[in-house]
């Protein structure tokens, strides 16, 4: 199995998109925000660029969460960059404008370079969940550059001390299955949707696959599929966790990790270490 739960027998608690309900998602003060909260670990999604670089980006479109619109993947690098990624963040919690411009650094597009270089900084085995999007497209471009970029930082040999501990995430198994082609010592999680058919939710996973990451809402209808998949050796992970009552429901559960927007709410809840 991955990591069962810390030390204390709490959940470990992980940052979705970074700190992402008190910073804008995916910055790096999100993560540096989840970092001095003292999380367990962070999550975050990774696309291509229409040159192929990975960048740290949830949605298919910049439009949403930048100033500026279009499909990630037709879009180059050096474009995204001149982007803001903050301001509709600090506006939609009520400030002003000037106040989002004043520090342009803020708004800086989050490459996966930059994340891996904050993360390993820490010095620290922080679980480092990291979601491959667009899994259908390219055939196996993401994963190959993903599996690039990792081994540049050396995550790809398994577990370290010092290092992120990273797993690779995704809601296609043939996705994951490429990963495990390309990097069989990283391990793999497999993102199940309440809308999934009812049969996957406590079902056997391939061979060398064992963390499944459970939607909230399969919790709340059927918290028996977290103990389902732990009697199948399945480590579980479940997002995205974000009430004091949901929190509750996967304690109760024995889920092992909680990827929430409200990382340091939840580590308050649950008494620190
Ligand atoms: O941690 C898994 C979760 O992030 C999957 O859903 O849409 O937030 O990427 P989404
Ligand atoms: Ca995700």
């Amino acid at each position: 199995g991955g990591v069962q739960g810390n030390s204390s027998g709490r959940p470990l608690v992980i940052a979705h998109r970074g700190a992402s309900a008190e910073q804008p998602e995916h910055t790096l003060a999100a993560y540096t925000t989840a970092f001095e909260a003292g999380v367990d670990g962070v999550e975050c999604d990774v696309r291509l660029t229409a040159d192929h670089h990975l960048v740290c980006v949830h949605d298919r479109r910049a439009n949403r969460t930048s100033d500026g619109t279009g499909v990630i993947s037709t879009l180059e690098l050096a474009r995204l960059k001149e982007l803001d990624w903050a301001s509709w963040k600090t506006l939609d919690d009520g400030s002003s404008t000037e106040q989002a411009d004043r520090d342009p650094e803020r708004g800086r597009l989050l490459t996966l370079r930059r994340l891996l270089d904050a993360l390993t900084d820490q010095r620290q085995e922080l679980l480092t969940l990291i979601e491959t999007k667009h899994p259908t497209r390219w055939g196996g471009l993401v994963e190959r550059q993903l599996v690039q970029v990792l081994r540049e930082f050396g995550l790809t040999t398994g577990d370290l001390p010092g290092l992120p501990h990273v797993r690779v995430m995704s809601f296609s198994l043939m996705a994951l299955k490429r990963m495990q082609g390309l990097a069989p010592q990283v391990p793999l999680v497999y993102l199940i949707d309440h809308a999934a058919p009812r049969l996957s939710f406590d079902g056997s996973l391939p061979k060398g696959i064992d963390i499944v990451g459970l939607d909230m809402r399969i919790v709340r209808r059927n918290p028996a599929a977290v103990e389902a998949h732990r009697r199948r050796g399945h480590t579980v992970y479940v997002w995205t966790v974000n009430t004091p009552e949901d929190v509750e429901r996967c304690v109760e559960a024995g889920v092992d990790a909680l990827i929430s927007d409200r990382p340091r709410d939840v580590l308050a809840q649950l008494g620190g270490d």
